[in-house]
Parts: C-alpha cells; structure tokens; sequence
C-alpha cells in the first residue's frame, strides 16, 4: 500500500476516533430498549445515591410518552420500582434513557415479573400512621369525606423514595386510622407535575362534571405553576382532567401554588387559598372553572424565613362566635429552622381575611414534623368536627431518613379548636376520637414522687414501638422538670420543663440513628405557659412521637431512629421535687 494511502487511513481513523469521544463527552448517547410484554410489570432497579436519568415510555404509537426521571442504578441495586404494564401484554414497549450507555446496571437488570415484592414491614414501618406502600410521600392533598370514606390524596412519587415525579397517590379509610392504598390517582402530564391541592365535592353541581362529583384543583408544576381541576365521578376512584386547562393560568408569580378550596356561603362562590410567594392570594369563582382575583393577605408579623405554602382558611367557633384560621405553611423559617406550619386568627367576610392582633408567628406544631398540613372537607354537618393531618417530616431531612422501600409518615388525624391559653386564643390540635379505638391494654403505673431522677425500667418494653403514655404532671414548686424515654442501648428522647424561661425543651439529640443527615439532631422548643399542673399525652410509633401538653395547647411532633424500641420510661428535676400523677399506658395495636 501506498505510504499516502496508509496516511490518510491513519488520519480517518483518529477524525473518527476524536468525533465519537468529542460527542460522548458534550452529547452522552441515549439509550432505547424494547420490552415484549409477557408478565404484569416492568421492575426497575434503583440506587438511591446514583443521578437522575430521564426515561420515557412509549406505550404504543397513538398514546403520548410519558417521562420519568429515575435514579437507575449505577454500581448496586437498593430497590426496584415498577410499571405497571398488564394491558399491553403481548405488545412492545419502548423505554429510552437520556444521557446514559445501555451498559448501565439499571438498565441491564430490568426486568419483567408478575410479582412486585418488597419488605413491607421494615424496621422504621409506623404501625398506626399513614405510610404510603412504597416510594416517597411528602404533603397531604385533597382530603375529603365522601359516603363514609375519608380520602387521603398525597404528594407520591412511585418512581422512587426520593422527592420526585410528583403524583397525586390516593387511600381511603372508614376511621382515619387504618386505610386502604388505592392506585394513584392523577399522574403528570403536558402541563408539568401534579402538586398540591384539595379536592371539594360539587353538591350543586356548578362546575356541570355531575351533581356530588369529587373535584380535585392543584397546582400544575411545568415551567410556570398554574391551576388544573380533575373531576371523578366514582367517588374518588378514576379522574379525568378537565380539557381546558389550567384553569388559572400563571400571572407572573414564581411560586403560585396550593391551592385549597372551599365553598364560602357569605358570598356564595368558590373560594381559593393560594400561597403566592410570601402572601396568600384569595381567589373567587362560581364553578371551579372561572377565576376571579378578590384579594391578598399578608401580616408583617408572620413567620417570612421562606415561601408560603399549602395555605388553608377556615372558620372554627369560639364561645358561639366565628372566627376564621388562616393555616400557613412555611419553608424554611419554622421555630425551630426547617419547615413548619403558622397561623393566623380573625376574619372572613367571603373575600378579604384580617388578622386579629396577636403575638404572631404562631405555629400549629412546635416540634420539627408536622408541615403541610391541612383540613379534611366536606365533613357532615351532624358530626362538625376540624380535621386535621400534616406531613410527619421536615424538608431538612425528609429525603435521607433511614427508610429503605417508602419515606415518610402522616401525623395521626387531628381535631383543631380554638382555646384560650390564658393570655389569648391558640389553635389547638388535638388526636382526632377515632384515635383513641386503638388503645390495646391498658397499664396503669403508681404515682410517681420525683426527686433528682428516676426509671421505670422495662415498663415500655412488650409494646412494640407502638404505644401511648398519659399522665398529669404536678410539678409542685419545681421550675426545672421533665420525662423521656429511653432503650439499652442508651439512646433516649427527653422533655424538660423549664419554667425559668417558659419553654419547653425536646431533646432528640440521642433519640437514636442521626447521622443521615446533620440537620436532624436537634433540641426543638416551645413557649410554655407557667401552670401548676399540666396533662400529658405522648403518642409513640416506632419512628414518631406526637406530644400534646393540656389537650392540645402545645403540640412538639417529632420523628426518631432509635436503634431499639425505647424500654424504660424516666423522671428527673435538677433541684425540688415533682410528682407524675395518673400515669396510664396503653398499647397501640
Ligand atoms: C410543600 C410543597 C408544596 C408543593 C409540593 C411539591 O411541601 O413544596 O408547596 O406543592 O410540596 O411536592
């Protein structure tokens, strides 16, 4: 061969050599593989630590793809995820990656299989808190009372226990207590992920979707956030997306989402609440399709650390008089860093809400783990009960707690009223009734006479993670005084009462397992009124612990890791003494 022709051989081949490394470096290639289905699902292998692969599904020719992104493994396996591909069995579907080799380990190792198998019930599972069944969850959406059901909507991403691919996920319940998961409910789509919101049930039939449908309105998260309505008329069980949406399209808000809705008889119309930015905007409509702007509320005296979230206005009465709660969730700048929930009290004239005068920010929860909460509707009248549940995590930390297969839990359902804590009106929130059913055996302890410290060993122990201390604390002429509760393998959540500056102190520094993120070992407070005496009622759930001091007044929910169910119960006081009265535990079944 001629030396010219060897030459521009070599020169060909390093041009080509250059292309392909040059395009895998600025253009990695993209990977498609075709599944013939013969089984129920597609399961997919996921590395919590690996990045987000986009993946897209082409079902068939005439459906539109649908996008994902997925954490594919990349060096191990730490789950599976699945689709659920039953009705195409017998065709071929088509999955492609974005910016990823088909040599891939999460792409080798998909597989098809008619079993979708996890470990259900591992060691942090709560045994009577609303977990979703696998994936991650975060805000409670669209709670609604229909026909003896409670719905429970949620923020769900099934794709896997990171935030993400946010779905609306769905579970129904006859107590609030033990539900029953149903398939999602709304899945993303052209106009962005399914966010927040609230379903209502449209008794006149303003919107023409059917007189009682369940209408559920979110927040449509694509490039800009706007609002979306679906409508179901099998109580809950199927939605269809209204044709025309959003229906109140972006004004040029960054954050303009959450919206919760209610109907308003004093001006007879749909309301909306909906968190803008740092404000709360109230929208009006007469048929959930049409949206009139009607005012803006904001009060310097808030909590302003973050952005306003997952608002809810209603009205609550106080001494045979309305007053109206404006629930305002907030992230970051909660008491205690993180997210968490204020409110305001006043008034409603069907389109403005004032804020009375009072020492604000008041939060509904002062412990780190209840946020995003809201109230159930559509609650009978005969019954006219406020209900309550929030998200039982914090932004800080949600997305790395030591759950494998599912993140996060909800705070059991709660009643909120309004009380006078002796220098004004508080929102309290209190376990809902139904709660109370699940008590198991009761074990009423001795009155117990504090002086310096003292335990009651093993007395926890045989509950399983899952039990409920009450008790009346007389603390007699003690300043300093408090509680916890702890294992053998020392770690321990403590309560101290420290009426020398009228706070009250949890520790959970020690609660357990704490390294996953640096954020979560923390010493939450909360303001404390000096009393004599005050009634105690802690519930306790493998991962959880909701504290409610004098029925509500005070509330610290906060979640815990520890390496063995907590055993002993104990007492101290630095100085003094004080005695623990009433002491009753129940197991929680
Ligand atoms: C609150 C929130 C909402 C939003 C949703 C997204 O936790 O940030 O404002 O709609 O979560 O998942």
């Amino acid at each position: 061969m001629k030396k010219s022709v060897i030459f521009f051989i070599i020169l060909l081949l390093i041009t080509f050599v250059n292309c392909r490394s040059d395009k895998s470096k600025n253009n990695p290639s993209n990977s498609t593989v075709d599944f013939k289905i013969e089984s129920s699902y597609l399961l997919l292998p996921i590395e919590e630590k690996a990045k987000e692969v986009k993946m897209t599904v082409q079902y068939n020719d005439n459906e539109p793809v649908s996008a994902f992104f997925l954490r594919l493994a990349e060096n191990k396996i730490d789950y599976w995820v699945k689709i659920d591909v039953k009705k195409y069995f017998g065709k071929t579907i088509t999955l492609r990656f974005e910016g990823v080799e088909s040599s891939l380990l999460g792409i080798n190792s998909i597989k098809q299989s008619d079993k979708f198998e996890f470990e259900y019930a591992e060691k942090f599972r709560p045994g009577f808190h609303f977990t979703p069944e696998y994936g991650w969850m975060n805000d409670p959406n669209g709670m609604v009372f229909l026909d003896g059901e409670y719905h429970l909507f949620y923020q769900y991403n099934p794709y896997g226990t990171m935030w993400g691919n946010m779905h609306w996920g769905h579970a129904v319940s006859m107590d609030m207590t033990s539900w029953t998961y149903l398939p999602t409910a709304i899945a993303p789509d052209s106009l962005g992920d399914i966010f927040s919101g609230s379903t209502v049930i449209d008794v006149n039939n303003t919107a023409g979707f059917g007189k009682n449908a369940m209408i559920a309105i979110y927040t449509s998260n694509g490039k800009i956030q706007q609002q979306s309505i679906a409508y179901s008329t099998d109580k809950g069980r199927t939605f269809t997306k209204y044709a025309h949406n959003p229906v109140l399209p972006n004004p040029g808000i960054t954050d303009f989402r959450d919206p919760k809705v209610s109907w308003n008889d004093i001006s007879n119309q749909w309301i909306m609440t909906l968190a803008t930015k740092s404000t709360i905007t109230f929208y009006g409509s007469p048929n959930l399709k049409e949206w009139t702007r009607l005012s803006e509320f904001s009060n310097e005296k808030g909590a302003h650390g973050g952005v306003w979230e997952c608002p809810d206005l209603f009205p609550l009465t106080y001494e045979g008089k309305t007053k109206w709660v404006l629930l305002v969730s907030i992230n970051p700048g909660g008491p205690n860093g993180g997210s968490a929930t204020q409110y305001f009290i006043g008034d409603f004239d069907g389109k403005t809400f004032t804020s009375d005068s009072l020492p604000y920010p008041l939060w509904i929860d002062y412990g780190r783990d209840n946020y995003a909460g809201v109230t159930f509707c559509n609650i009978p009248q005969n019954d006219g009960r406020r209900l309550f549940m929030g998200w039982m995590s914090n932004w800080d930390y949600a997305n790395n707690v030591p759950t494998k297969n599912f993140r996060s839990a909800m705070t059991v359902a709660r009643e909120l009223t309004l009380k006078n804590n002796g220098e004004h009106l508080v929102l309290s929130s209190f376990p809902a009734k139904e709660v109370s059913k699940l008590r198991a055996k009761e074990n009423v302890v001795s009155n117990q006479m504090i002086t310096k410290e003292k335990s009651i060993s093993g007395l926890l122990k045989d509950y399983n993670g899952q039990f409920e201390i009450e008790m009346t604390i007389d603390r007699q002429n003690a300043k300093i005084f408090g509680f916890g509760l702890t294992n053998s393998n020392s770690d321990y959540i403590n309560y101290t009462f420290d009426l020398e500056q009228n706070i009250l102190k949890v520790d959970r520094r020690n609660c357990g397992i704490k390294d996953f993120n640096q954020k979560f070992a923390s010493e939450p407070i909360a303001p404390l009124a000096k009393r004599d005496t005050y009634k105690i009622r802690l519930l306790v759930d493998k991962a959880s612990t909701e504290l409610f001091i004098n029925d509500g007044e005070i509330v610290s929910t906060n979640i815990i890791f520890p390496t063995g169910g907590y055993e002993d119960l104990t007492f101290f006081t630095p100085n003094h003494s004080w005695k623990a009265e009433n002491i009753k535990i129940y197991e929680i079944k």
